[in-house]
């Protein structure tokens, strides 16, 4: 079974927590990384604890809550190797594994109830991505990250 990482800001805290009790219903082994006070905490320090955890392979993906999902996303797509897709149902969530091969699910505390938020990280966590044709794509991400450009164009 897949090890997941989970990180929020103190917008997200009590959210945080019915998450990682839905995780453990569904068999997934939590790593929380993220802040369990309400006292003010910055999301881009959730940021970096869940995607330090991806890079060092010590987790397979990993699950950011925040007030909106924005700012937390922001953050962890400046880290190398980290494709964060921010969503608010469940499709997108689906297709961003499917087709962005995303490895860090975000999403807003103040955005989504919980049968959605449910909803985005089954979905997130139950779907492989599809390769193919989406596999130059996603390539030309890690181009644009490592180069700054993509080869072949100007
Ligand atoms: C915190 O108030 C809020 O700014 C944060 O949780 C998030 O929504 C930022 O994008």
């Amino acid at each position: 079974m897949k090890k997941i990482a989970i990180g929020n800001d103190h917008a997200a805290v009590e959210m945080k927590f019915k998450i990682v009790e839905y995780l453990n219903e569904l068999g997934y082994e939590v790593i929380n990384v993220g802040t369990d006070s309400e006292d003010s905490f910055d999301y881009p320090v959730a940021s970096f604890n869940v995607c330090k955890l991806i890079n060092e392979k010590k987790a397979e993906l990993g699950i950011l809550i925040c007030g909106t999902g924005v700012g937390i996303s922001i953050a962890a797509n400046k880290i190398d190797g980290i494709r964060a897709a921010c969503v608010s149902e469940a499709l997108s969530s689906k297709l961003s594994r499917e087709h962005n091969n995303a490895n860090v699910i975000c999403f807003g505390a103040r955005v989504v109830g919980l049968e959605v938020a449910k909803d985005i990280v089954k979905n997130f966590l139950e779907t492989d991505f599809l390769g193919g044709r989406h596999e130059r794509r996603v390539s030309q991400i890690t181009e644009l990250e490592n180069k700054g450009s993509i080869d072949g164009i100007k």
